[in-house]
């Protein structure tokens, strides 16, 4: 079938994303975070945001179909994130994409998030200037959020993806968020360090770049460590504060933001040339980081590799890259799932 019309429904963490598309075509996007909710707790609650999702999924939807110019009858397929992701928030999700496609006797395709964030590469939009482009294979993906950092190589995306690496501990925005909090920023953090930083000197305190002496690179070359970088800053802070001496929070912030952008790139750029695959796509809600793409456009053109950075409103969580990638196992010929799949919080690629 050519150009599927396809609702795609995500609830993996704290954003209800229902998008439209029609094939690569994205008709709409609709976003609602529950990040207000978890901001006194200093990161995503889970139960707060299936709480949330379970609120806002039927407007969501609602408020798709109309963006969209459609009717919800209209619709070829339903495609929906089954994991990874938190389990409570993943099957509300679930939940209602089961009962939207029965009640519409539609087929339903259960998709990674992660394979999820890629297809995001995929979608036209006519009010971005990722206009005409299209994901072109072997692609090394780099995608790093607040739940997630992974480095995929992707030969298809619809049949053969690769997980090269992931943290071992904390995600990139996890650690941005931690950080923040111990310098006295509020929640999201990554925003408020890419300000404060943009004022402070990078190379005032070496923070430890994790997993990346030689000894780690033998055995986790693609993986990544955040939590040991946290505990250097909290040390270096407190070591400073009991002192009795002023924080330089702007200098803390912009050596704290190099070290993660350094290790996230040298990783990344290194899967490039081990793999041989001159192209590298960036997603997750980290990418909108002012210093991570000004080293990502550095370093990929000093090796001759193809950056390609989606808009944001496609990089962080929604609905509309689960709903491309439908449409792209519909156009492959592949079989709708079974109705009897469930919500797995740590589903592989
Ligand atoms: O993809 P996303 O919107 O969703 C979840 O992971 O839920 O990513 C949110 C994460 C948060 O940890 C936030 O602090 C981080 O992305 N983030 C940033 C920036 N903007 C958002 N991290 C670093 N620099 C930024 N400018
Ligand atoms: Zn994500």
């Amino acid at each position: 079938r050519v150009n599927p019309l396809v609702l795609g429904i995500e609830t993996s963490c704290d954003e209800t994303g229902i998008g439209i598309v029609r094939g690569t075509t994205l008709l709409s996007n609709t976003i609602a975070s529950s990040m207000d909710q978890h901001a006194r707790y200093g990161g995503v609650v889970p139960e707060v945001a299936a709480r949330a999702h379970l609120e806002e999924i039927i407007p969501s939807i609602e408020a798709a179909v109309a963006e969209a110019g459609i009717r919800l009858d209209d619709i070829d397929a339903i495609a929906v994130t089954n994991g990874p992701g938190l389990a409570g928030a993943l099957m509300v999700g679930v939940g209602a994409a089961k009962a939207l496609a029965v009640s519409l006797g539609k087929p339903i395709y259960a998709v990674n998030h992660l394979v999820g964030h890629v297809g995001a590469d995929l979608l036209q939009n006519p009010e971005s200037d990722a206009g005409a482009t299209s994901l072109e294979y072997p692609t090394i993906a780099l995608l790093v959020s607040g739940g997630h950092t992974a480095l995929l190589l992707v030969r298809d995306l619809v049949s053969d993806v690769e997980l090269l690496g992931e943290t071992i501990d904390d995600a990139a925005g996890e650690a941005f968020d931690k950080v923040a909090r111990v310098l006295g920023l509020p929640y999201p953090g990554g925003p408020q360090i890419d300000r404060v930083a943009a004022v402070g000197n990078p190379k005032a305190i070496r923070f430890p770049r994790g997993l990346s002496l030689p000894k780690d690179m033998a055995k986790h070359r693609y993986d990544f460590s955040f939590s040991g970088l946290k505990t250097a800053v909290a040390r270096w802070v407190e070591a400073r504060q009991d002192a009795g001496d002023d924080v330089p929070i702007a200098d803390v912030a912009a050596s704290f933001r190099e070290a993660v952008v350094d290790v996230l790139l040298t990783k990344a750029v290194a899967a490039c040339t081990d793999y041989d695959v001159p192209r590298l796509l960036l997603g997750g809600g980290v990418i909108a980081n002012a210093r991570l793409r000004e080293v990502a456009a550095e370093r990929t053109s000093a090796a001759g590799i193809d950056l390609r950075i989606p808009p944001l409103s496609l990089c962080t969580d929604n609905g509309a890259m689960i709903a491309a990638l439908g449409a792209q196992l519909i156009m492959a010929g592949h079989a709708p799932s079974n109705l009897e799949f469930g919500a797995d919080s740590t589903l592989p690629v």
